[in-house]
């Protein structure tokens, strides 16, 4: 059989066999009813990682955004982020359709915005007629702006004026632990800037399901509730939250073996004629590029037919993302038949 380079995500990844035992030996329990000791296992280390005080298993990154969006807002209210935010692009309209709520968003350079960007777009609280600013969220990695990471600083920044006029701040940190080994900066570094986190287990951690939230203990209990009413809760959760929590203590170190794929993908890439990669926003685990030969729907049946599988991004734009079910030498062999196709 003929071998398939897959780079559309990092969430294509199939459970290794050790991960699958750590599943098939879960102790379990009926998690509605919290006695699921493999889930509340998870929750408890990844509170604990994420330097909070209590977190919630949830079966998607979805989920864990749109339940914290739906904690920390009342109908009407505003949450301000990135042009390109997942919780904009990516999840079915459900700010609106979920919680009744609008986004306001902002024009960020590589998915990041900066307080003076941020400051003019906050509602005075006096406008009564106008939508009531609520939150600013942050994406850390980026994923539509090519996996880019949110400066430290920034984010601080960011977070001082969100507290400054009293809005609650959400990071989308699905890739944070990508972001967390790339600069050195703990996962709890960059969560204290927040007052709510998700964070995902089955992207480039290689879990086959599941996300967190994290926030304080009152903030959990509502999203617990919040999860239930959604039809979230699941009962012998363990078998799944068992390959979340070998994710979470065997396969954040090793992320940065996918950032070195990414970055000689690029390179390789950047050195086709007639490819374009912008090298700045290659920082994690996710290369974005054009190409001036084909249109991107032909492009990617060129390369399907020769076995490398490829996504888009933006308009125009194809995605390669990288992850622990490819080589280091497939970034060679992308490279060269994507080479052979632009010739
Ligand atoms: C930044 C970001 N947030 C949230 C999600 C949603 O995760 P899920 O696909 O588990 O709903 C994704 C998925 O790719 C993502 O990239």
């Amino acid at each position: 059989m003929k071998n398939i380079i897959d780079l559309r995500s990092d969430t294509l990844t199939k459970p290794s066999d050790e991960m699958r035992m750590a599943m098939y030996e879960a102790e379990v329990g009926d998690d509605v009813y919290k006695e699921d000791p493999t889930v509340n296992r998870l929750e408890k280390f990844a509170a604990e990682i994420l330097g909070k005080e209590a977190a919630l298993y949830v079966p998607s990154g979805t989920m864990g955004n749109q339940i914290s969006l739906n904690v920390l807002t009342k109908p009407g209210d505003e949450v301000i982020c990135e042009k390109d935010a997942h919780i904009f692009q990516y999840e079915s309209g459900s700010p609106a359709a979920l919680s009744g709520i609008m986004l306001s968003l902002v024009d960020g350079v590589r998915g990041v915005f900066t307080p003076d960007q941020v400051e003019p777009l906050i509602r005075p609280v006096s406008a009564y007629y106008m939508a009531r600013s609520r939150v600013i969220e942050i994406e850390n990695t980026h994923n539509r702006a090519g996996g880019t990471i949110n400066p430290i600083e920034n984010i601080a920044a960011v977070s001082a004026l969100g507290k400054k006029y009293n809005l609650y701040m959400h990071l989308d940190g699905a890739r944070i632990w990508n972001a967390s080994v790339a600069t050195g900066i703990s996962p709890a570094e960059y969560a204290k800037h927040f007052d709510s986190v998700s964070c995902c287990l089955s992207k480039g951690l290689g879990a086959p399901i599941g996300s967190l939230i994290a926030g304080t203990k009152d903030f959990i209990q509502e999203a617990y509730r919040v999860r239930k009413g959604w039809g979230g809760g699941m009962r012998q959760a363990g078998i799944l939250a068992a390959a979340g929590l070998y994710a979470l203590k065997n396969n954040i170190e090793r992320l940065k073996e996918d950032h070195e794929k990414a970055e000689t993908l690029a390179k390789k890439l950047a050195a086709i004629p007639g490819v374009s990669v912008d090298m700045e926003s290659v920082q994690t685990n996710i290369v974005m590029f054009t190409q001036s030969k084909l249109s991107v729907e032909d492009f990617l049946s060129k390369c399907s037919e020769n076995g490398l599988k490829l996504g888009t991004g933006k308009v125009g734009v194809i995605r390669a993302v990288t992850h622990m079910d490819v080589s280091l030498n497939e970034m060679t062999d992308a490279a060269h038949l994507i080479e052979k196709i632009m010739n």
